[in-house]
């Protein structure tokens, strides 16, 4: 297969807003090195992740993210597509191959991707859905065997209704926790359709005295650890995989403070950093094809609006998974 010289991405070149630092270009199609597969995107899933690099905050995860600007130009983390090319040495997948994975420069028509990532994507699955897989269900999974969620525990979801929230809410369920989420009044409906048992509006209600929770899974990062705690049953699990925290070094000192009085407290206190692995998207590829977990997508963009697509996102207010669509399969 040809492809023309060119593709269409979406780049930054400064840390920023989204309407202020996004802009399409057209640049050259990305050629497969060593050991990597190139994949004509169909879809690409949003993340909190994103809009933290988008805006170099925090800070001081400037420093991996690059310094003055992105390292990486093209935002984006998760996509699914079909393989169109494959560089010398790779074994495991070939040309035609439906695909999905976590990895850099989704939004872009092509992205070349180190072999070990992309998982395949059997033929039921819409790419859309399984773009909307890795990095949100793979971090949720992850939070759930952290906190050793289990039946007739009491768990409880800050931030029930975004990404991760909602794949959260779904595996706690299904591993026959009593899981309440804590979402605005507006999701509480779709939280229920998820599998909570009760749902806490934040405006109306706070969760902290409505416990005590055997697992607290914290990603809306908008509590003291000291409150959070609080919630927790004597010897209950915390959860700690938000993102937010102060501008300049976000969750790091809340999630030192968690690991160091951990052991004070008789509670268990875990900062999560997350890690997606083939394994894991593929062992939630099988779930979703059984009929046990399904991808919560809440809006759906054309390439053209992405930039609206990071936008709504980073107001902080997604619902579920925020996907774009580069190509109709
Ligand atoms: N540890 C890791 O490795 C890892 C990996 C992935 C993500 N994360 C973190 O997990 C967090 C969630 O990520 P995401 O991708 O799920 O984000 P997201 O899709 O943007 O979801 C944001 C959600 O937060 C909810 N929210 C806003 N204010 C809230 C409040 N006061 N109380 C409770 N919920 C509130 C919103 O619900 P309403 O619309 O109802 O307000 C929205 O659904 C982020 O902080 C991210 O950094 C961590």
């Amino acid at each position: 297969m040809t492809v023309s010289d060119l593709m269409r991405a979406l780049l930054q070149d400064s840390y920023g807003e989204a309407r202020d630092v996004l802009a399409f270009d057209d640049i050259p199609v990305p050629e497969p090195g060593e050991g990597e597969v190139r994949v004509r995107v169909h879809a690409a899933a949003l993340n909190a992740a994103d809009v933290y690099i988008m805006r170099g905050r925090p800070t001081i995860g400037r420093l991996a993210f690059g310094l003055p600007r992105p390292r990486q130009p093209i935002r984006g983390q998760d996509l699914a597509g079909v393989v169109d090319a494959v560089g010398p040495g790779v074994t495991r997948l070939s040309v035609g191959d439906r695909v999905a994975a976590e990895g850099d420069g989704a939004l872009a028509e092509y992205a070349c991707l180190k072999e070990a990532l992309p998982v395949r994507v059997a033929a039921s699955l819409p790419l859309a859905e399984a773009a909307a897989v890795p990095l949100a269900g793979v971090t949720a999974l992850q939070a759930v065997r952290v906190g050793g969620v289990r039946s007739g525990h009491r768990v409880l979801v800050n931030g029930a209704a975004g990404g991760v929230g909602s794949f959260a809410v779904q595996l706690a369920a299904a591993n026959g926790a009593e899981v309440t989420g804590v979402c605005g009044a507006r999701n509480a409906e779709t939280v229920l359709s998820l599998g909570a048992a009760r749902v806490i509006d934040y405006a109306a209600e706070d969760f902290v005295g409505t416990g005590p929770y055997d697992v607290v899974v914290d990603l809306a990062g908008n509590r003291t650890l000291r409150e959070l705690r609080t919630a927790l049953a004597p010897d209950g699990t915390l959860v700690l995989s938000s993102g937010n925290g102060t501008p300049m070094m976000g969750p790091l000192w809340r999630n030192a403070a968690a690991s160091l009085t951990s052991p004070l407290t008789g509670r268990r206190l875990r900062p999560l950093l997350a890690r997606t692995s083939r394994d894991e998207v593929g062992y939630l590829f099988s779930r979703i094809a059984r009929g046990d977990l399904r991808p919560l997508i809440g809006r759906t963009y054309p390439f053209e609006e992405a930039v609206e697509a990071l936008a709504h996102v980073s107001e902080g207010h997604a619902r579920g998974k925020v996907v774009v669509t580069l190509r109709e399969e």
